[in-house]
């Protein structure tokens, strides 16, 4: 799927806030449950760090600070949302959605509410179906969440996994905005890589035995990953029209430090222009992108008018891409 967004008004993000939990689980720390070492994860993912959730914290507990600051940034109430989406592979539970447990907990009694599952691209496909509701009309302000418990599904014996991933949300408020705001969108998927990346007992198949650990072939994820970030980086700019050297900020998602370098090189995009946090928090799936947005602004680097390039992939397969010039100002 893509398109250039010029259906309806233009929309974009006039809030956004990030929320991580405590404590830090250094490589070091790992170690002592599996055989590796603080050398190997710094080498091969750029990773020295991650967040893990305590055990009472879910997923809404994380999103809950993330989506409060992304509310007070666009100053607006829990009330003012008509639209809540929460992408996520880790919901605090099947049912009740955990969209529904936040604009309860957030007081937005008149929105819709649900969860939606796109492995680690699911905060750029919750992006597109905001943009999509309110460019069209069906909404007027959206709260769109990206976040993960991943810590939860994690076997702490299997080392090809564990150093990998971590805990955190992020947030945004949608609005519509008298310019500017997103460009385009491109979105895609390939159930038949599907297996390369998966999470057998988590569903109706295999409920009986259920295995509720990640399992992931590393190295077809790799290929993967440095083919599809560049493909639909290049697809959204070539359907906008804009060319790679204008791209002001790059906010790829955060999995492994030389996926990102490789696809930077690739694109042709200078270092500096690059958004990276993964060796800070590892990767915390959904909430990846809106987790290193959120570090882009805090070190002033998403000004108005900048243009910003993010794009995702993950379990699925899937990817996806958004171009906006940003700007935060409401129409
Ligand atoms: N510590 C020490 N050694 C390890 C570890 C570890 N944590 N993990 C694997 N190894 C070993 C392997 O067993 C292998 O040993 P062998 O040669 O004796 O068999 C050796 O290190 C090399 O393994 P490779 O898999 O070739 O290592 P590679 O350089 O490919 O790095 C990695 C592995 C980091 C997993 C890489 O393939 C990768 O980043 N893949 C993409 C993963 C990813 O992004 N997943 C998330 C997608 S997003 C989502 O939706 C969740």
């Amino acid at each position: 799927m893509i398109g250039a967004a010029q259906a309806g008004k233009p929309v974009t993000i006039t809030g956004l806030g990030a929320h991580v939990p405590e404590r830090v689980v250094t490589n070091d720390e790992l170690s002592q449950h599996v055989d590796t070492s603080d050398e190997w994860i710094r080498e091969r993912t750029g990773i020295r760090e991650r967040r893990i959730a305590a055990p009472e914290e879910a997923l809404s507990d994380l999103a809950l600070p993330a989506a409060r600051e992304a509310l007070r940034q666009a100053g607006v109430e829990g009330s003012d949302i008509d639209l809540v989406i929460v992408a996520t592979v880790t919901p605090d539970m099947a049912f009740p959605s955990t969209g529904a447990l936040l604009a309860d907990a957030l007081g937005a009694t008149d929105a819709a509410a649900y969860d939606l599952s796109a492995g680690c691209t699911g905060f750029m496909y919750a992006l597109a179906q905001g943009y999509g509701m309110l460019a069209a009309g069906l909404a007027r302000r959206a709260l769109v969440v990206g976040g993960d418990v991943l810590s939860r599904i994690l076997d702490w014996t299997d080392r090809s996994t564990l150093v990998l991933f971590g805990d955190g949300a992020g947030a945004v408020v949608l609005e519509a905005a008298p310019d500017d705001g997103f460009l385009g969108f491109e979105l895609g998927a390939d159930g038949a890589g599907g297996a390369s990346l998966w999470l057998p007992g988590s569903g109706s198949r295999l409920f009986e035995e259920p295995d509720r650990f990640v399992k992931m072939n590393g190295r077809e994820v790799f290929k993967f990953a440095t083919r599809v970030l560049v493909d639909s980086a290049e697809a959204v700019l070539e359907r906008c029209g804009v060319a790679i050297e204008d791209v002001d900020v790059y906010v790829p998602h955060q999995a492994n430090v030389r996926i990102i370098d490789h696809a930077t090189k690739k694109l042709g995009i200078p270092s500096d222009r690059v958004v990276i946090n993964v060796d800070r928090y590892g990767n915390t799936s959904s909430g990846s992108i809106p987790l290193a947005l959120a570090d882009a602004e805090a070190d002033g680097r998403l000004r108005p008018g900048k243009l910003v390039l993010m794009t995702g992939m993950g379990a699925g397969l899937t990817w996806g891409s958004a171009l906006m010039r940003w700007t935060k100002a409401a129409a």
